[in-house]
């Protein structure tokens, strides 16, 4: 199949064959990445923007190193420090982007819909980095080519998503990639964090909500705990931390319940001793530091996908051609 697509702003309308295709490519990148010259030039000359008006630690330099690992010329703009502060709307800014020459727009924002409201009204193509409680779908396919790397073929799988579902665009970028691929996801959290509609039977195809946790993680052939998100509350809508924890978290007792080799995935940051423990945060079981370096080489494969596309971009996979070892600088 070819990639069609000129935006990415939620997985929520891909087909299988596209998301198989968006992780077939990262495979490809995952390749570039393990060579000792982690770069391509296979977007030289291209420009991508990072227009960050959110906080964010590993997607904007998972964006930004992926666009550099492709050799694309980089901006990154972030709302503190920027004319968003004197404000500038959100219309103005990303038309100076384009006008600047941004060929792709990166974009993360606390409004959910911004991407789409962008992706409208700009030539450029636009990524969706995280846009209020509605999507990531950068999260959600770099999760997909996690748990395919531990587990295969995911058709069947049980996925457990815990935590605080309500406000996680990871929770609905997630399920909108991985229950196309065939897995069954099992929600958990609090009854105050989860969408009503869900809680009440009407979740979408392929999910169930559990009324506690261990009915979720029995069974489980991989288990994604999900940030508190804090920033996101309204007050009253959790009892207090350590009750969350005891009901919710990822302990190491319960981790240690779950079979051998069922693997513990957390998109970041953590809040270590709340929804997920140290010790399993870093033990044998986490991917999270695998979650991250997959992150860089979907992202790659997205920015490639969106740069070449029309000019046949899958049948091109042999063009990632290891960029010129870097000139010896005279002494
Ligand atoms: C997530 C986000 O910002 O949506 N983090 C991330 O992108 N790795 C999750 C979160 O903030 O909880």
């Amino acid at each position: 199949m070819r990639w069609q697509r000129r935006h990415v702003l939620s997985t929520e309308d891909w087909s299988r064959e596209e998301i198989e295709l968006v992780l077939e490519q990262a495979t490809a990148m995952l390749e570039v990445l393990a060579r000792p010259i982690r770069r391509t030039p296979a977007l030289r000359g291209r420009t991508v923007v990072l227009f960050f008006a959110e906080a964010s630690t590993r997607t904007r330099m998972s964006f930004e190193l992926a666009a550099k690992s492709l050799s694309a010329d980089t901006s990154i703009i972030t709302a503190s420090g920027s004319s968003v502060e004197k404000g500038e709307t959100l219309y103005d800014t990303v038309r100076t982007l384009q006008a600047l020459g941004a060929e792709i727009i990166v974009m993360r924002h606390a409004a959910s819909g911004a991407p789409y409201f962008v992706a409208e009204r700009v030539s450029a193509s636009v990524i969706n980095a995280g846009d209020g409680w509605h999507a990531h779908p950068t999260q959600g396919l770099l999760d997909a080519l996690t748990l395919r790397g531990a587990l295969g073929d995911l058709a069947g799988k049980r996925v457990a998503i815990v935590g605080d579902i309500l406000h996680s665009r990871v929770a609905r970028s997630d399920i909108h990639t991985l229950v196309p691929l065939g897995a069954r996801i099992a929600l958990a959290g609090p009854p105050t964090l989860i969408p009503s509609a869900w809680r009440e039977g009407s979740a979408p195809d392929g999910v169930t909500y559990e009324r506690d946790v261990e009915r979720a993680l029995d069974g489980a052939d991989a288990v994604i705990a999900l940030r508190l998100q804090k920033e996101r509350q309204e007050a009253g809508l959790l009892a207090s931390l350590r009750e969350y924890r005891t009901a919710w978290g990822i302990t190491e007792e319960r981790a240690a319940r779950l079979r051998p080799g069922v693997p513990v995935l957390h998109p970041g940051p953590m809040n270590e001793g709340i929804e997920i423990d140290a010790a399993v945060a870093h033990g044998p079981r986490s991917l999270v530091e695998r979650q991250v370096t997959n992150g860089v080489a979907v992202r790659m494969a997205l920015l490639y996908l969106l740069a070449t596309a029309g000019a046949g971009a899958a049948e091109r996979l042999d063009e990632l051609a290891p960029a010129a070892p870097p000139t010896e600088v005279p002494a």
